[in-house]
């Protein structure tokens, strides 16, 4: 068997022309549009790198994009300042603090301190909770893991039911994908480092969800024949012969995996692309929640 590769790529940028589409709308309706406020501290070569992206994703569908750029070395109080007014400015509808932020500042007070109307990355513990609760509904799901369920949704794979498996329980990813799954009635199994007897476990995936960024760590013979495997994973790797001196690869050995897998996203070009339509898309709801709020 051969995987079908699930193009994220062709899939984000059907959803960009969705938001630009909606964002042109607002703006024939005198609208003002969609505005998000980055805020990057210190100089991480793959923040900065991310950020960018973000910026310029946003300049292409029409919203408005402020980036706040502090040194390595901003006290707690400076950065939470910056993120209180950005609450109170009207012109910005969504905050998105790139993370990690360097040691030294307390990641959990600076993301509580954004107003939850403007948590366009879902990361605000009130928001996690809610997705964590039955009959309650967060008001921004995190990008990454929502772009993870619009892929597995355009496969047309049955969730409901399915046996579910995602390897890493971070915050950002493993988590709350884990918890979107189980919204959708899949049996979910959060594996990580100290699981034993991991291939064993994930074999029994209908659904593979891999993000422990580790460079192809999950191998062809661990996933089941048919499985749906999402692979989170953007790892660099040294490659001489590349232009940077780099490539990317994913948490699962694509070649390997390919050859059993039902379907299989690619990296690059697979959740990746996702992760910024989803951030788009959370923009342009944060604009028309304010807009109704007026
Ligand atoms: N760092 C890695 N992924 C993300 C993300 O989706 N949002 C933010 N704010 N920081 C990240």
């Amino acid at each position: 068997m051969t995987a079908e590769i699930i193009d994220g790529k062709a899939i984000a940028e059907q959803i960009r022309g969705e938001v630009a589409a909606q964002v042109s709308r607002r703006r024939q309706a005198g609208e003002p549009p969609p505005g998000l406020a980055t805020v990057l501290v210190g100089d991480n070569p793959a923040s900065l790198s991310y950020v960018r992206g973000k910026q310029k994703a946003c300049r292409e569908v029409g919203i408005d994009s402020q980036g706040f750029h502090l040194a390595e070395d901003t006290r707690q109080e400076v950065l939470e300042k910056l993120l209180i007014d950005l609450n109170a400015d009207p012109k910005v509808n969504g905050i998105l603090v790139q993370l990690p932020l360097p040691s030294g500042l307390d990641e959990e007070k600076a993301l509580t301190a954004i107003s939850i109307e403007k948590d366009i990355d879902g990361f605000h513990p009130v928001n996690v909770g809610r997705l964590a609760m039955k009959r309650r509904d967060p008001m921004f799901v995190p990008c990454t893991p929502s772009g993870v369920m619009v892929l597995l949704q355009k496969t047309g794979v049955k969730i409901s039911g399915a046996r579910a498996v995602v390897i890493g329980r971070s915050n950002l990813v493993g988590m709350p994908t884990a918890l979107l799954l189980v919204r959708e009635n899949a049996t979910v199994t959060i594996c990580h480092s100290r699981t034993e007897n991991l291939p064993e476990i994930v074999r029994q995936a209908d659904l593979l969800v891999a993000a422990i960024g580790k460079p192809k760590f999950v191998r062809g013979d661990w996933i089941k024949p048919g499985a749906i495997v999402i692979d989170v994973g953007i790892n660099r790797v040294e490659d001489a012969g590349a232009k940077n001196g780099y490539r990317l690869v994913g948490d699962v050995d694509f070649e390997e995996a390919r050859q059993v897998a039902g379907a299989i996203t690619p990296v690059p070009g697979g959740v990746g692309p996702m992760t910024i339509a989803m951030l788009l898309k959370n923009t342009l709801k944060a604009a028309e929640m304010a807009s109704i709020k007026k």
